[in-house]
């Protein structure tokens, strides 16, 4: 009988023909060495893929010294043993091999060896435990009748919406809470059109001469960043719209209105990819009690613009998260926190803000080192009264 021992073919092959294509095993038949490894006894011969003994004359040789084979085949041979022993297992296991499938027939083995030592169960616990709570941002795919392709991964729900609305040629103002993702998203939507970006952040204080550009006493005309993408083209995204001087809000509006617009050294013409953005706290319809000094806007100013409102967009929130480095449940302990006392001041008429910069802010003090209690009074409870602070925390 003969017991095989090495799966993989014989890498000096046979020294009198020189095939390769052959495996070592014990001849039980044969009086020969003792084998620990298959309890057999007998000559060691090369066998042939069929499993038939070697035909050349080869099958007196024995894989010790005294034999002249090398020391690279011995080795080979001890290793192939246990190999072989994982390998048995895999006859239970009917695969078709074929002849010449020598690299095949190995990679079955390996396959077979390893089946037995995976538990379904176990692998499919540690993929959930590992997915669990994990949640992919929306991946925004724009696509022009040019041909051109855009994916901007991890972005806002509301980008494509936004994207959508300046394509169709509209003005958009874009509404939500602080730290949702506004800017952002004004900045990924000129990407996605492939138009220059540009940005003023409004406050009362802000003078029309920021957005219309100004003469110099010498009478040169000093340009604006406004000036630069109606003329030439750019999406331009005036930021704290809804803080700005109602002065500058109706330079706004003419510029919107018009094809045209009369700039302090002359009239200019509006370029077919100009658009405008604009993002706010608020409806604009003046203060409200989270944000008590911004604007009431003049109707005829929002008649202007689409207006898209950006909330929360959770799985981005969690992916900037993740982002910090911070173990993943920690982030979730955090996240579970912040909303819960998110929907907490929502539910109480609280006035408190609670945005996405607290729970990126308060993982990204947790990964280098500050204790929960402390991130949270930096973070989240910002010097809240004794009263306010349990009125947003309590459970009820
Ligand atoms: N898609 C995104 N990818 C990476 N970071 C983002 C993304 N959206 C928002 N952020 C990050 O979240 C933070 C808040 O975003 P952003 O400034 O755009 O919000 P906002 O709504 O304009 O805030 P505010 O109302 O205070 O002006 C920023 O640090 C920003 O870098
Ligand atoms: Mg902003």
């Amino acid at each position: 009988m003969l017991v095989k021992h090495s799966k993989r073919t014989i890498r000096s092959g046979c020294k009198k023909c020189g095939e390769r294509s052959l495996y070592w095993a014990h001849d039980s038949e044969q009086p020969g060495d003792y084998c620990e490894d298959c309890q057999a006894s007998g000559k060691w011969v090369l066998i042939e893929v069929s499993g038939m003994v070697h035909q050349c004359g080869a099958s007196g040789e024995t894989p010790g010294a005294a034999d002249g084979k090398s020391s690279a085949d011995i080795e080979e041979i001890q290793a192939d043993k246990h190999e072989e022993k994982t390998a048995v297992t895999a006859t239970s296991n009917p695969v078709a091999t074929s002849g010449s499938g020598d690299a095949f027939a190995a990679f079955q083995s390996l396959v077979a060896s390893l089946a037995p030592k995976v538990d379904r169960d176990e692998v499919a616990a540690m993929i959930k435990a590992e997915l669990d709570g994990i949640v992919v941002p929306t991946r925004t795919v724009i696509e022009r009748t040019s041909g051109v392709r855009k994916v901007i991964k991890d972005s806002h729900e509301m980008l494509a919406d936004v994207t959508t609305d300046l394509l169709a040629g509209e003005h958009v103002l874009m509404v939500g809470p602080a730290g949702t993702g506004k800017s952002t998203i004004a900045e990924q939507a000129a990407e996605s059109l492939g138009i220059p970006y540009y940005a003023l952040s409004l406050s009362p204080m802000t003078a029309a001469s920021q957005v219309l550009g100004y003469m110099q006493a010498e009478g040169e005309y000093v340009r604006s960043l406004f000036r630069e993408a109606f003329e030439n083209g750019g999406l331009f995204h005036f930021d704290e719209f809804d803080n700005g001087h109602p002065s500058v809000l109706a330079v706004i509006n003419a510029s919107l209105a018009n094809g045209q617009m009369a700039f302090p050294d002359k009239m200019v013409k509006r370029h077919p990819d100009f658009r405008c953005v604009a993002s706010a706290n608020t409806y604009g319809r003046g203060p409200d009690r989270a944000y008590v000094g911004r604007q009431q806007i003049d109707a005829a100013t929002l008649d202007r613009f689409s207006i898209e409102t950006i909330g929360v967009d959770e799985a981005l929130e969690q992916s900037l998260c993740m982002a910090t480095g911070l173990a993943k449940d920690k982030v979730l302990d955090v996240l579970a926190h912040v909303r819960s006392l998110r929907k907490n001041a929502e539910e109480r008429g609280m006035t408190v803000v609670i945005s996405p910069r607290a729970s990126v802010g308060m993982c990204r003090l947790l990964a280098s080192g500050k204790s929960w209690q402390s991130a949270v009074e930096s973070r989240i409870r910002r010097g809240m009264s004794d009263k306010d602070w349990n009125k947003l925390s309590d459970t009820y």
